[in-house]
Protein backbone atom coordinates (compact mmCIF):
# COMPACT_ATOMS: atom_id res chain seq x y z
CA UNK A 1 0.00 0.00 0.00
CA UNK A 2 0.85 3.90 -0.58
CA UNK A 3 2.20 5.23 2.44
CA UNK A 4 -0.56 7.86 4.14
CA UNK A 5 0.91 11.27 3.52
CA UNK A 6 1.23 12.90 7.31
CA UNK A 7 1.86 15.94 8.99
CA UNK A 8 2.34 15.77 12.43
CA UNK A 9 1.20 19.13 14.40
CA UNK A 10 2.54 18.65 18.10
CA UNK A 11 3.85 20.07 21.48
CA UNK A 12 6.72 17.62 22.78
CA UNK A 13 5.69 16.14 25.41
CA UNK A 14 7.28 12.37 26.24
CA UNK A 15 4.34 11.10 24.88
CA UNK A 16 3.85 13.30 21.58
CA UNK A 17 7.75 12.27 21.40
CA UNK A 18 7.12 8.69 21.52
CA UNK A 19 4.23 9.35 18.27
CA UNK A 20 6.91 11.07 16.32
CA UNK A 21 9.14 8.03 16.89
CA UNK A 22 6.04 5.68 15.61
CA UNK A 23 5.72 7.56 12.86
CA UNK A 24 9.11 7.46 11.31
CA UNK A 25 9.42 3.61 12.68
CA UNK A 26 6.61 3.14 10.11
CA UNK A 27 7.61 4.16 6.78
CA UNK A 28 5.43 1.35 5.11
CA UNK A 29 2.35 2.93 6.20
CA UNK A 30 3.38 6.72 6.81
CA UNK A 31 4.95 9.03 5.06
CA UNK A 32 6.10 12.15 7.13
CA UNK A 33 5.77 15.29 5.09
CA UNK A 34 6.76 17.35 8.31
CA UNK A 35 6.78 18.30 11.79
CA UNK A 36 4.81 21.49 12.89
CA UNK A 37 4.86 22.88 16.32
CA UNK A 38 2.75 24.68 18.61
CA UNK A 39 3.06 25.84 21.99
CA UNK A 40 1.08 23.88 24.12
CA UNK A 41 2.83 21.45 27.46
CA UNK A 42 6.02 24.07 26.72
CA UNK A 43 6.33 27.18 25.12
CA UNK A 44 7.06 26.82 21.30
CA UNK A 45 10.42 27.17 21.50
CA UNK A 46 11.13 24.01 23.65
CA UNK A 47 8.41 21.92 21.90
CA UNK A 48 10.46 23.08 18.64
CA UNK A 49 13.32 22.01 20.22
CA UNK A 50 12.76 18.84 21.67
CA UNK A 51 10.76 17.68 17.91
CA UNK A 52 14.33 18.16 16.66
CA UNK A 53 16.04 15.94 19.56
CA UNK A 54 13.45 13.40 18.85
CA UNK A 55 13.86 13.28 15.12
CA UNK A 56 18.18 12.93 15.89
CA UNK A 57 17.20 10.33 17.95
CA UNK A 58 14.92 8.38 15.37
CA UNK A 59 17.92 8.70 12.66
CA UNK A 60 15.73 11.23 10.86
CA UNK A 61 17.67 14.70 10.83
CA UNK A 62 16.55 15.03 7.01
CA UNK A 63 12.84 15.60 8.47
CA UNK A 64 12.17 19.14 8.07
CA UNK A 65 10.66 20.76 11.65
CA UNK A 66 8.60 24.04 12.04
CA UNK A 67 7.73 26.16 14.23
CA UNK A 68 4.15 27.85 14.68
CA UNK A 69 2.19 29.39 16.93
CA UNK A 70 3.52 30.85 20.29
CA UNK A 71 -0.13 31.35 21.78
CA UNK A 72 -4.05 30.27 21.60
CA UNK A 73 -5.69 32.25 19.61
CA UNK A 74 -7.81 34.07 22.26
CA UNK A 75 -6.76 32.91 25.36
CA UNK A 76 -3.29 33.30 27.45
CA UNK A 77 -1.42 29.86 27.14
CA UNK A 78 -1.72 27.19 29.72
CA UNK A 79 1.30 24.90 30.17
CA UNK A 80 2.20 21.76 31.19
CA UNK A 81 5.70 21.30 33.08
CA UNK A 82 4.26 19.90 36.19
CA UNK A 83 3.36 16.65 34.07
CA UNK A 84 6.18 16.90 31.77
CA UNK A 85 8.86 18.60 33.33
CA UNK A 86 10.81 21.88 33.18
CA UNK A 87 11.81 20.78 28.99
CA UNK A 88 8.79 19.40 28.37
CA UNK A 89 10.89 16.12 27.71
CA UNK A 90 12.35 15.29 31.13
CA UNK A 91 13.54 11.93 31.46
CA UNK A 92 16.53 10.60 29.81
CA UNK A 93 19.78 12.76 28.64
CA UNK A 94 19.48 13.60 25.02
CA UNK A 95 21.68 16.26 23.65
CA UNK A 96 20.77 19.41 22.15
CA UNK A 97 19.31 19.23 18.54
CA UNK A 98 21.98 19.97 15.17
CA UNK A 99 19.23 20.62 12.85
CA UNK A 100 17.64 23.37 12.09
CA UNK A 101 14.47 24.84 12.32
CA UNK A 102 13.28 25.35 9.14
CA UNK A 103 12.51 29.23 8.28
CA UNK A 104 8.91 28.91 7.41
CA UNK A 105 6.34 28.91 9.51
CA UNK A 106 4.43 26.34 10.37
CA UNK A 107 1.57 27.21 9.47
CA UNK A 108 2.31 28.59 5.95
CA UNK A 109 4.35 25.32 5.45
CA UNK A 110 0.41 23.45 6.19
CA UNK A 111 -1.10 25.85 3.77
CA UNK A 112 1.82 25.36 1.38
CA UNK A 113 1.68 21.63 1.22
CA UNK A 114 -2.06 20.90 1.55
CA UNK A 115 -2.25 23.20 -2.05
CA UNK A 116 -0.27 21.73 -3.68
CA UNK A 117 -1.29 18.44 -2.82
CA UNK A 118 -4.33 16.75 -4.66
CA UNK A 119 -7.38 16.21 -2.99
CA UNK A 120 -8.07 14.22 -0.10
CA UNK A 121 -4.29 13.14 -0.17
CA UNK A 122 -2.61 14.75 3.36
CA UNK A 123 -3.93 13.61 6.77
CA UNK A 124 -3.31 16.23 9.48
CA UNK A 125 -2.14 14.16 12.81
CA UNK A 126 -2.67 17.35 15.28
CA UNK A 127 -1.52 15.87 18.96
CA UNK A 128 -1.45 19.43 20.95
CA UNK A 129 -4.14 22.22 20.89
CA UNK A 130 -5.25 22.69 17.86
CA UNK A 131 -3.69 26.38 17.12
CA UNK A 132 -1.97 25.65 14.20
CA UNK A 133 -4.22 23.70 12.22
CA UNK A 134 -7.51 26.66 12.67
CA UNK A 135 -5.28 29.21 12.05
CA UNK A 136 -4.38 27.69 8.50
CA UNK A 137 -8.05 26.66 7.85
CA UNK A 138 -8.88 30.19 9.35
CA UNK A 139 -6.05 31.77 6.43
CA UNK A 140 -7.00 29.24 3.54
CA UNK A 141 -10.38 27.88 3.88
CA UNK A 142 -9.64 26.50 0.16
CA UNK A 143 -7.33 24.09 2.00
CA UNK A 144 -9.89 22.10 4.32
CA UNK A 145 -11.06 19.82 0.81
CA UNK A 146 -7.61 18.80 0.07
CA UNK A 147 -7.17 17.14 3.68
CA UNK A 148 -7.85 13.57 3.96
CA UNK A 149 -8.84 12.63 7.65
CA UNK A 150 -7.57 14.60 10.65
CA UNK A 151 -6.33 12.49 13.34
CA UNK A 152 -6.40 14.15 16.99
CA UNK A 153 -5.49 13.63 20.30
CA UNK A 154 -8.08 15.51 22.34
CA UNK A 155 -11.23 15.79 24.46
CA UNK A 156 -12.54 13.05 26.62
CA UNK A 157 -16.57 11.76 27.64
CA UNK A 158 -16.42 9.56 30.02
CA UNK A 159 -13.52 10.63 31.52
CA UNK A 160 -14.51 14.17 31.74
CA UNK A 161 -11.23 16.37 31.89
CA UNK A 162 -7.53 16.12 32.96
CA UNK A 163 -6.76 19.59 33.09
CA UNK A 164 -9.90 20.61 34.55
CA UNK A 165 -12.87 18.87 35.96
CA UNK A 166 -14.28 18.99 32.68
CA UNK A 167 -11.26 19.31 29.55
CA UNK A 168 -8.89 17.39 27.96
CA UNK A 169 -5.84 19.65 28.02
CA UNK A 170 -5.42 19.90 24.36
CA UNK A 171 -8.74 21.13 23.74
CA UNK A 172 -8.63 23.11 26.89
CA UNK A 173 -5.38 25.72 25.79
CA UNK A 174 -7.27 26.51 23.06
CA UNK A 175 -11.06 26.11 22.92
CA UNK A 176 -11.24 28.64 20.16
CA UNK A 177 -9.25 26.66 17.65
CA UNK A 178 -10.61 23.39 18.44
CA UNK A 179 -13.94 24.94 17.41
CA UNK A 180 -13.50 25.57 14.32
CA UNK A 181 -11.64 22.31 13.49
CA UNK A 182 -14.69 20.56 14.69
CA UNK A 183 -16.66 23.09 12.44
CA UNK A 184 -14.71 22.65 9.43
CA UNK A 185 -16.39 20.05 7.77
CA UNK A 186 -12.77 18.14 7.80
CA UNK A 187 -13.00 14.36 8.20
CA UNK A 188 -12.13 13.96 11.69
CA UNK A 189 -11.13 10.93 14.08
CA UNK A 190 -10.61 11.61 17.99
CA UNK A 191 -8.48 10.14 20.68
CA UNK A 192 -10.26 11.24 23.73
CA UNK A 193 -8.77 10.40 26.83
CA UNK A 194 -11.12 8.02 26.95
CA UNK A 195 -9.29 5.79 24.84
CA UNK A 196 -5.81 7.20 25.70
CA UNK A 197 -6.47 6.29 29.56
CA UNK A 198 -6.70 2.38 28.53
CA UNK A 199 -3.11 2.65 27.10
CA UNK A 200 -1.27 2.82 30.02
CA UNK A 201 2.68 1.49 30.59
CA UNK A 202 3.03 -1.18 32.82
CA UNK A 203 6.23 -1.99 34.38
CA UNK A 204 6.31 -4.97 31.79
CA UNK A 205 5.26 -2.67 28.97
CA UNK A 206 8.21 -0.38 30.43
CA UNK A 207 10.59 -3.56 30.99
CA UNK A 208 10.00 -3.99 26.86
CA UNK A 209 11.16 -0.84 25.91
CA UNK A 210 14.05 -0.85 27.49
CA UNK A 211 14.86 -4.23 26.94
CA UNK A 212 15.34 -3.17 23.13
CA UNK A 213 18.88 -1.99 24.47
CA UNK A 214 18.22 0.91 21.48
CA UNK A 215 18.99 4.20 22.31
CA UNK A 216 15.33 4.44 21.05
CA UNK A 217 14.30 1.71 23.36
CA UNK A 218 16.26 3.37 26.75
CA UNK A 219 14.81 6.48 25.51
CA UNK A 220 11.41 5.78 25.55
CA UNK A 221 11.47 3.82 28.82
CA UNK A 222 13.03 6.70 30.46
CA UNK A 223 10.55 9.23 29.09
CA UNK A 224 7.52 7.11 30.47
CA UNK A 225 9.14 6.43 33.71
CA UNK A 226 9.15 10.05 34.03
CA UNK A 227 5.92 11.48 33.04
CA UNK A 228 4.11 7.89 34.99
CA UNK A 229 4.44 9.59 38.33
CA UNK A 230 1.78 12.28 37.74
CA UNK A 231 -0.78 9.80 36.86
CA UNK A 232 0.32 7.04 39.23
CA UNK A 233 -0.22 10.02 42.01
CA UNK A 234 -3.65 11.56 40.29
CA UNK A 235 -5.23 8.14 38.94
CA UNK A 236 -3.35 5.84 40.78
CA UNK A 237 -3.04 4.24 37.73
CA UNK A 238 -0.43 1.78 36.65
CA UNK A 239 1.73 3.92 34.57
CA UNK A 240 2.16 6.79 31.95
CA UNK A 241 -0.37 7.02 29.29
CA UNK A 242 0.51 7.11 25.90
CA UNK A 243 -2.28 9.84 24.53
CA UNK A 244 -0.36 10.68 21.64
CA UNK A 245 0.69 7.95 19.91
CA UNK A 246 -2.78 5.97 19.54
CA UNK A 247 -3.36 8.65 16.94
CA UNK A 248 -0.15 7.16 14.96
CA UNK A 249 -1.07 3.81 15.82
CA UNK A 250 -4.63 4.17 14.16
CA UNK A 251 -3.45 4.82 11.09
CA UNK A 252 -1.17 1.60 10.98
CA UNK A 253 -3.32 -0.63 12.29
CA UNK A 254 -7.20 0.98 12.75
CA UNK A 255 -8.55 -2.08 14.20
CA UNK A 256 -7.33 -2.06 17.17
CA UNK A 257 -9.67 0.98 18.22
CA UNK A 258 -13.32 1.15 17.84
CA UNK A 259 -15.78 4.02 18.60
CA UNK A 260 -18.86 5.64 17.27
CA UNK A 261 -19.49 8.60 14.79
CA UNK A 262 -20.81 11.76 17.04
CA UNK A 263 -21.61 15.23 16.72
CA UNK A 264 -19.06 16.93 18.82
CA UNK A 265 -19.35 20.66 19.99
CA UNK A 266 -16.55 22.62 21.91
CA UNK A 267 -17.20 24.74 24.93
CA UNK A 268 -15.86 28.16 24.35
CA UNK A 269 -18.61 30.81 26.41
CA UNK A 270 -18.14 29.34 30.14
CA UNK A 271 -15.72 29.57 32.39
CA UNK A 272 -16.62 27.02 34.12
CA UNK A 273 -16.71 24.00 31.39
CA UNK A 274 -14.07 26.24 28.72
CA UNK A 275 -13.06 23.63 26.53
CA UNK A 276 -15.29 20.87 27.29
CA UNK A 277 -15.71 18.34 24.58
CA UNK A 278 -19.52 17.96 24.05
CA UNK A 279 -19.84 14.42 22.53
CA UNK A 280 -23.52 13.51 21.77
CA UNK A 281 -22.10 9.90 22.40
CA UNK A 282 -25.79 8.60 23.34
CA UNK A 283 -27.33 9.90 20.10
CA UNK A 284 -29.83 12.34 22.14
CA UNK A 285 -29.84 14.90 19.56
CA UNK A 286 -30.40 14.99 15.81
CA UNK A 287 -27.11 17.04 14.82
CA UNK A 288 -25.44 15.22 12.66
CA UNK A 289 -22.27 13.57 13.49
CA UNK A 290 -18.56 15.91 12.67
CA UNK A 291 -16.36 13.38 14.16
CA UNK A 292 -15.29 9.41 14.91
CA UNK A 293 -14.76 9.67 18.19
CA UNK A 294 -13.01 6.39 19.59
CA UNK A 295 -13.68 4.57 22.76
CA UNK A 296 -11.99 1.56 23.30
CA UNK A 297 -8.58 0.09 22.44
CA UNK A 298 -6.75 -3.15 22.13
CA UNK A 299 -4.22 -1.86 24.93
CA UNK A 300 -1.89 -4.86 24.51
CA UNK A 301 -1.63 -4.68 20.30
CA UNK A 302 -1.19 -1.57 20.39
CA UNK A 303 1.85 -2.22 23.16
CA UNK A 304 3.12 -5.06 20.74
CA UNK A 305 2.89 -3.05 17.65
CA UNK A 306 4.07 0.10 19.49
CA UNK A 307 7.64 -1.88 20.85
CA UNK A 308 7.57 -3.89 17.58
CA UNK A 309 8.17 -0.43 15.94
CA UNK A 310 10.19 1.24 18.08
CA UNK A 311 12.96 -2.09 17.64
CA UNK A 312 12.99 -0.73 13.99
CA UNK A 313 15.18 2.22 15.11
C1 LIG B 1 -2.56 15.61 25.99
O1 LIG B 1 -1.99 16.72 26.67
C2 LIG B 1 -0.59 16.62 26.68
O2 LIG B 1 -0.11 16.76 27.97
C3 LIG B 1 -0.23 15.29 26.07
O3 LIG B 1 0.93 15.42 25.28
C4 LIG B 1 -1.43 14.92 25.26
O4 LIG B 1 -1.34 15.42 23.94
C5 LIG B 1 -3.30 14.75 26.99
O5 LIG B 1 -4.31 15.49 27.62
CA1 LIG C 1 0.74 16.38 23.04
Amino acid sequence: MTPRKIIIDTDPGQDDAVAILLALASPAEINVLGITCVAGNVPLELTARNARIICELAGHSELRVFAGCDRPLGRDLVTAEYVHGKTGLDGPDLPEPQMPLQDQHAVEFIIETLRNEPKGSVSLCPVGPLTNVATAFNKAPDIVEKVQEIILMGGAYFQVGNVTPTAEFNIYVDPHAADIVFRSGAPITVMPLDVTHKALVTQARNAAFRALGTPVGIATAQMTEFFERYDREKYGSPGAPLHDPCVIAYLIRPELFTGRYVNVRIETQSELTMGMTVADWWGVTDLAPNAYFVGDIDADGFFELLTERLGRL
